[in-house]
């Protein structure tokens, strides 16, 4: 029995044709997956598996950074609501470069202090006055020379039992210097000669020069702030009446258990805390 031989003679250009018409024919499969399954025209059968994918494989760091803010603004003892600003210019010049949540290093406190950005301006707990002038805490908002609030915190709804609801979220307290009758400020704010200049200068800056900069606006920041018991004592530092708080949350500013809610967020023994402080500032002075 004699097979008859397969062809194999073909013209070389019927092998051109039929490779082009498996490519027409794969361009036009290929369409119709992408229009079915990815494209924005189409019903999109696969999109949800891309979305997953991209999920896994966003940046880590980007996500931690998340994380990390949601769970400050979770752990925040108040509804954190954007709340209006001052105006740039009139904003303390430490807005530059820091944000409302400037704490990050000590993580058993570092919520609890950044709640205070909220009704303090930084200088209230980090002013250096090395000269030991006396100081007086009024409420600051720099788009009225006496504010007169009510003022965020300072009393209770008695409706409701939580801390009444207020209009004025700009004013906060800060430091003056008492000299005489007078009272000076002790805040630097953004249309401050020094932070226009560096303003329009920083992205010029080497990271020498960034950091020589920086030194000049901490001159008078001390690098850590007071002990808790400063305010939250009955000796507190603030004359609660005078700034307007009502007797029960004075009362409760004043007794706050810090112990207690720091010892819930962690193992933590307060007194090390100050402890850590005294060797951290032996080690600041070390530095150059
Ligand atoms: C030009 C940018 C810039 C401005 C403006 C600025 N800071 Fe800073 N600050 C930094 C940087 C960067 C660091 C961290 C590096 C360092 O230790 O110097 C820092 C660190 C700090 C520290 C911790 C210091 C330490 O030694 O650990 C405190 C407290 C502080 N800033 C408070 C303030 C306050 C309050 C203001 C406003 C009066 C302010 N900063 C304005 C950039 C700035
Ligand atoms: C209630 C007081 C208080 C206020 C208000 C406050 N700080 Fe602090 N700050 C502290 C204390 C206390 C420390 C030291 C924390 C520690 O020992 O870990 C500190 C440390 C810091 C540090 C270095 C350590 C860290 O956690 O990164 C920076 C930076 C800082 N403060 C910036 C600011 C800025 C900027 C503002 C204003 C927006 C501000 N602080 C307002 C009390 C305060
Ligand atoms: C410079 C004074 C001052 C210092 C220092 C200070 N606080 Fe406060 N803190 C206050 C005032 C005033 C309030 C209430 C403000 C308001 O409600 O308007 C407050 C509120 C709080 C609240 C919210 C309490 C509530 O009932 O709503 C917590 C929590 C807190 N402070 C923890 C701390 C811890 C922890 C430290 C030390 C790491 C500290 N504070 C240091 C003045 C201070």
């Amino acid at each position: 029995m004699k097979r008859t031989p397969k062809r194999l003679d073909h013209p070389a250009i019927s092998y051109f044709i039929g490779l082009m018409v498996i490519l027409i024919m794969l361009t036009v499969l290929g369409g119709m997956i992408y229009h079915f399954a990815f494209s924005s025209q189409g019903p999109g059968l696969l999109m949800p598996l891309v979305n997953k994918y991209n999920e896994k494989h966003t940046s880590t760091i980007l996500k931690s950074a998340q994380l990390h803010q949601e769970s400050e603004i979770h752990e925040h003892f108040h509804q954190f609501v954007d709340y209006q600003e001052a105006p740039e210019a009139l904003r303390p010049v430490c807005y530059i470069c820091h944000s409302n949540l400037p704490h990050s290093k000590n993580k058993q406190i570092r919520a609890m202090l950044n709640i205070h950005t909220e009704f303090f301006m930084c200088e209230t707990c980090h002013l250096k006055n090395e000269a030991g002038i006396p100081i007086e805490y009024k409420w600051y908002n720099p788009l009225e020379a006496t504010p007169q609030g009510p003022f965020f915190g300072t009393a209770y709804d008695p409706g409701t039992g939580e801390l009444s609801m207020v209009d004025d979220h700009i004013s906060r307290i800060a430091p003056y210097f008492r000299k005489g009758a007078a009272l000076e400020s002790t805040l630097h704010m953004q249309n401050a000669p020094l932070a226009r200049d560096y303003l329009e200068v920083r992205d010029r800056l080497t990271p020498e020069q960034r950091a020589s900069v920086t030194k000049k606006f901490h001159i008078n920041i001390n690098p850590k702030g007071p002990e808790c018991h400063t305010c939250h004592s009955s000796k507190s530092i603030l004359d609660f009446k005078k700034l307007g708080f009502s007797p029960k949350r004075t009362t409760d500013i004043e007794h706050l258990n810090i112990v207690g809610l720091i010892t819930k967020y962690n193992e933590f023994y307060l007194p090390d805390l100050f402890k850590q402080q005294e060797n951290n500032r032996t080690e600041d002075q070390g530095r150059p």
